[in-house]
């Protein structure tokens, strides 16, 4: 089957157009990804109504670049799966509305997809990893570990309390005046920074759940930085050396407690995946390596491209709930809120 997925939940305006074989293989068509950053850099970070602006500007573009480079019809698609949440709502009904009127058009079977599922799932995508596994998404909106079981079966291990892990680095930069997105940019100056040199917080390490909390740590990194400002480029690496050690040092705690937490209630992973901006991290790839050698498994990241939010992923996850039988009428709302757990499951019906 070959379906069409769209993606608008924060700001990256994407489509795509993926086959499902009938073993279970996938295979990209098409993946077109238009991001918004330059609209949104001055701001330091995502303004929701200049997003849905740009969504409502870029998408019909996107949506018919996806078609031509896959040289496909909408006739021939077998459904048409966009994100339905979580994010922001401008951006939802912009893409929600724009799928199901194609999926209407064209008389085809409709998918909303929830963005988060469909991070979970990239990983069958392009490496075929069978379930269980433990997922760890950590981009600029999301902070999660979860134990992915089934195609809506996933099991909440841990979750940021406050800030995303991106959303952290995102605050640095714009605190040491680096520009956005902040992730690279701290990752660069931390080369050529002493890790030790300001003394962080490695905030909830130690605890019996897998939770995170950020905002402490931002707080903490601007009382360093005000204490020996003005900033030398010397002070500036030292200060993104230092936070990008305290990040590391609680990413690897509250993934062992994670993996820990996934062994005791699922039994042994047969991979732990990462998704999400932040995993192009090479430091925090690193720890990922270590943690998945500790627990005896693999470590599976789909390529930078598949990590971040695009088009592909809705489509895969729209095949996988297609396959199934999982389908949504035209009148499914956006959800600016869809925690996994709500996620119809296989087998049952959607009672929320
Ligand atoms: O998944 P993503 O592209 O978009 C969403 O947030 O949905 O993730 C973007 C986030 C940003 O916060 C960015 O600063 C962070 O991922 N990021 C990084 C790196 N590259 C991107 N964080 C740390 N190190 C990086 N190399
Ligand atoms: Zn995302």
């Amino acid at each position: 089957m070959v379906i069409l997925g769209i993606e608008t939940t924060c700001d990256e305006t994407a489509a795509a157009l993926v086959e499902r074989t009938d073993n279970g293989k996938g295979r990209i068509m098409s993946n077109v990804v238009l991001s918004q950053v330059s609209e949104h850099a001055e701001f330091g970070g995502v303004v929701p109504e200049i997003a849905a602006r740009a969504h409502v500007e870029a998408l019909d573009y996107v949506i018919a670049t996806a078609m031509a480079e896959a040289e496909f019809t909408f006739n021939a698609l077998d459904g048409v799966a966009a994100a339905a949440g979580p994010g922001l709502i401008g951006g939802l009904i912009v893409g929600l509305t724009t799928a199901k009127a194609i999926a209407m058009v064209h008389d085809k079977p409709f998918i909303a997809v929830n963005h988060l599922e469909a991070h979970a799932l990239t990983a069958r995508l392009t490496d075929g990893t069978p379930f269980p596994y433990c997922l760890f998404l950590a981009s600029g909106g999301h902070t999660q570990i979860l134990g992915v079981r089934g195609v809506g079966d996933y099991l909440l291990l841990g979750t940021t309390v406050d800030d995303a892990i991106g959303e952290a680095f995102d605050k640095t930069a714009k605190l040491l005046g680096l520009g956005y997105p902040g992730g690279p940019l701290v990752e660069k100056e931390a080369l050529r920074g002493d890790p030790q040199r300001f003394p962080l917080p490695r905030p909830m390490t130690g605890r019996h759940d897998a939770d995170f909390s950020l905002s402490g740590l931002k707080t903490a990194l601007r009382i360093e930085a005000e204490k020996v400002a003005p900033l030398s480029d010397q002070d500036v690496s030292d200060l993104c050396a230092s936070f990008q050690q305290a990040v590391v040092d609680v990413v690897i705690d509250r993934l062992r407690t994670g993996m820990r937490m996934f062994r005791e209630s699922i039994g042994a992973p047969t991979a732990l995946v990462c998704a999400g901006g932040v995993a192009a991290n090479q430091a925090i790839r690193k720890v990922l390596h270590r943690v998945a050698f500790e627990f005896g498994t693999q470590l599976v990241a789909p390529p930078p491209a598949l990590c971040t939010d695009n088009g592909a992923m809705i489509a895969w996850a729209g095949a996988e709930r297609l396959e199934l039988g999982l389908t949504d009428s035209l009148e499914a709302d956006p959800r600016p809120r869809w925690p996994l757990d709500r996620v119809t499951p296989f087998g049952k019906k959607l009672t929320v």
